[in-house]
């Protein structure tokens, strides 16, 4: 049985679909859960979906995928902008990360144009709105199939 691509999602995420549905969407986490489910399956793979507005909790999740996950995909939502914790923790996985986020932090306030994540991530996807997560876990099979790593 191969590793689950693990998805993981940082705070605020929980309240998809309703919290600020102009710029996040109206789609809920547990639908995107389903979304991921169904697209990692048809690419022969599974995932493992976490949400949480507790930083020890994502590291916690990362240091687990170290030997169990086939690659990371993250929206680390706020800590993103803050966390080198998070970052520290990325590091130690020599395997693909995808950074994702909904909407596009570049068009948005100063602060959200710096990433302490990019600094671990194999590639980053984001402004497409909830569709990003299918097309992220399309690219982590395509990087599996492709054998690649995180150099
Ligand atoms: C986000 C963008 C972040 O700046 C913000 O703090 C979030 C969500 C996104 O998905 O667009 O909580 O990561």
């Amino acid at each position: 049985m191969s590793q689950p691509i693990l998805i993981l999602n940082g705070p605020n995420l929980n309240r998809l679909g309703t919290r600020q549905p102009e710029i996040y969407g109206s789609t809920s986490l547990k639908d995107v859960e389903e979304m991921c489910a169904k697209r990692a399956a048809a690419r022969g793979h599974t995932i493992s979906f976490h949400q949480s507005n507790r930083e020890y909790e994502i590291i916690d999740w990362i240091h687990d995928g170290i030997d169990n996950a086939a690659g990371i995909i993250i929206n680390p939502a706020a800590f993103t902008h803050t966390s080198v914790a998070i970052l520290d923790a990325l590091n130690m996985f020599n395997k693909p990360i995808i950074e994702l986020h909904i909407s596009n932090p570049h068009k948005r306030e100063a602060f959200r144009h710096v990433s302490f994540i990019t600094y671990a991530a194999t590639g980053m996807i984001c402004g497409l709105g909830v569709n990003g997560y299918p097309l992220a876990v399309d690219a982590m099979a395509d990087m599996l199939a492709a054998g690649s790593d995180n150099s």
